[in-house]
């Protein structure tokens, strides 16, 4: 079964890596949060790097990053970007993100954008991502949250396996694995589809806020958001 489903993702993935790119204003939160907490000294993990849309703008802020993703074809237009921008401080890894060939407290800190979602036990690669962060040192996460619209609409619209936590899973997890959450933003309240004027709506800044994270961070509201942003450190 887990196989199966593995397989299924690799599958999806291997006909995105071409097309995949920075899409709506959630690219430039990931970014903010990046370079809020990124140092020179950095070594970076970054795990589910995809075709490298958030580890290429990470390489001029860091002193080293790894990344690792399971899709061979993501990994070779990675490449690609790599040698054309002539990047030296990028090391691409082909792995599972739940059997991690790092040594326990080696990186500062670990970045996991719109990845945990693909990985059926939560808890396992949570784990892995503690076991080999330095103590104090910081993961950087998107999760989407189960009892949300996206999370249905998510599920009937991409034909690949997707799992969502609940908010009480998502705390409860990231405590027992050894984390205390430092930052958390919430988004996604209304699915961003449809017509382009609802998108660039919600990506519009007020107050400093994108209006989506204005909306979706509200009382109550915020329970029902898809996604949330978490920053924590390790114990
Ligand atoms: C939506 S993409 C995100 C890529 C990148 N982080 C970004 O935000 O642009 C999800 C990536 O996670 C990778 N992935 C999913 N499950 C994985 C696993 N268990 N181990 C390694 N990579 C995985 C997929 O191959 C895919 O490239």
């Amino acid at each position: 079964m887990k196989k199966n489903y593995e397989n299924k993702v690799k599958k999806y993935y291997a006909n995105m890596a071409k097309t995949m790119k920075a899409a709506s204003g959630l690219y430039k939160i990931r970014l903010e949060l990046i370079n809020k907490y990124i140092t020179s000294e950095s070594i970076v993990f970054d795990a589910g790097c995809g075709n490298g849309i958030y580890t290429v703008p990470m390489s001029n802020k860091a002193e080293k990053i790894i990344a690792v993703d399971f899709s061979q074809e993501m990994l070779s237009e990675f490449a690609k970007s790599i040698e054309k921008q002539n990047l030296k401080n990028i090391t691409l890894v082909q792995g599972n993100l739940l059997n991690l060939s790092f040594k326990n407290n080696y990186f500062d800190m670990v970045t996991c954008f719109s990845t945990c979602y693909y990985i059926e036990a939560f808890d396992s690669v949570i784990k892995e991502l503690n076991r080999v962060l330095k103590k104090g040192g910081l993961l950087i996460l998107d999760c989407g949250i189960s009892h949300s619209l996206n999370a249905l609409y998510s599920k009937k619209r991409f034909k690949v396996p997707q799992f969502f936590v609940s908010n009480k899973k998502l705390k409860h997890t990231l405590n027992v694995c050894g984390f205390d959450i430092v930052e958390e933003r919430t988004f996604e309240i209304i699915p961003r589809v449809g017509i382009n004027i609802l998108k660039k709506g919600l990506d519009l800044i007020i107050c400093n806020k994108m209006v989506d994270e204005l909306i979706s961070s509200m009382p109550i509201l915020k329970y029902f958001s898809f996604r949330r942003f978490v920053v924590c450190k390790k114990r």
